[in-house]
């Protein structure tokens, strides 16, 4: 086991996030590493692994070390199934840095699969190559949004459904429109709008670019309600902002956090290329 200690820890943010101590993730953690692992995951929700140098095997090995590694339904460019370990980038079909990348919906408020009956636990990115500045990933903090909403708002929300879809994905993101085939893979799902965090027992809101309509009240309505939720969750209070290093592993709890990558870089002539896992979540309890 390396030498490891809370103490060794760093807070990035008053919202969340904490530099890890350093550990070797290419190398199976021992049980003390690993509980050290899952209390600041539940504690700071955003950990930061700093010089690591995991291949795609070596990444999907510390994965699954916290649970089970989710597939993609979404297919790649060539139509091919997306791997478990695969890439976040900024190229476009020519494989150039681009504007007008492959893949955007990193770019909008989301926390992962939400359109999933069982959304992502976690999700887990490493840098490969990085923009010489920028590029930055940010976190929100939904669960302390939800605290600081004021009582009335929170009776209000209290039983309230909210659908969530892959088609509203890609209308909200204004992404060609989810095929046939796309709609019937993944059929809209309900969930509530106050989620409770299975492990910490903590309220949040559950929003981002994923949902739909909030059940009972007009699309016009229900988008109004929910862009406001995303933004006062995105609010500069309830968010870190992470500024990437080389060799940073970052990995951070879907049930409790939207992210979205910024273009605060050259995305049209610097390469951003990153390494994705995610672990499968549970159902939401109604
Ligand atoms: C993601 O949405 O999972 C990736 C975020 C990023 O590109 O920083």
């Amino acid at each position: 086991m390396n030498d490891i200690s809370v103490q060794a820890m760093r807070r990035l943010s008053a919202a969340g996030g904490v530099e890890m101590p350093a550990m070797d993730l290419s190398k199976p953690l021992s049980e003390p590493e690993k509980q050290l692992v899952r209390d600041a995951f539940l504690e700071h929700h955003i950990l930061v692994f700093r010089n690591q140098k995991l291949s795609k095997e070596a990444q999907a090995a510390f994965t699954e070390q916290f649970g089970e590694l989710e597939d993609h339904v979404v297919r790649q460019h060539d139509g091919s199934k997306t791997p478990q370990v695969h890439t976040v980038s900024n190229l476009d079909a020519d494989g150039k840095p681009s504007y007008k990348p492959l893949t955007h919906g990193n770019y909008f408020w989301h926390t992962d699969k939400s359109y999933h009956a069982k959304p992502s636990l976690a999700t887990l990115l490493h840098a490969i190559e990085l923009p010489t500045e920028g590029g930055n990933t940010q976190f929100a903090n939904t669960g302390l949004a939800y605290e600081s909403l004021p009582e009335e708002r929170k009776q209000a929300f209290a039983d309230l459904k909210v659908v969530h879809s892959w088609e509203a994905n890609r209308r909200n993101t204004k992404n060609k429109p989810a095929t046939e085939e796309e709609k019937r893979e993944r059929p809209p799902v309900t969930h509530p709008l106050i989620r409770t965090h299975p492990e910490t027992g903590k309220k949040v809101l559950y929003v981002g670019i994923h949902t739909s309509h909030i059940v009972g009240k007009s699309m016009e309505e229900s988008r109004e309600l929910l862009d406001e939720l995303a933004d006062f969750c995105a609010q500069d209070e309830f968010v870190y902002s992470h500024e990437w290093q080389p060799g940073d592993l970052v990995m951070w709890d879907n049930r409790t956090t939207m992210h979205r990558a910024i273009a605060n870089y050259s995305m049209n002539a610097e390469r951003r290329i990153l390494h994705r896992t995610v672990i499968k979540g549970d159902d939401i309890p109604h």
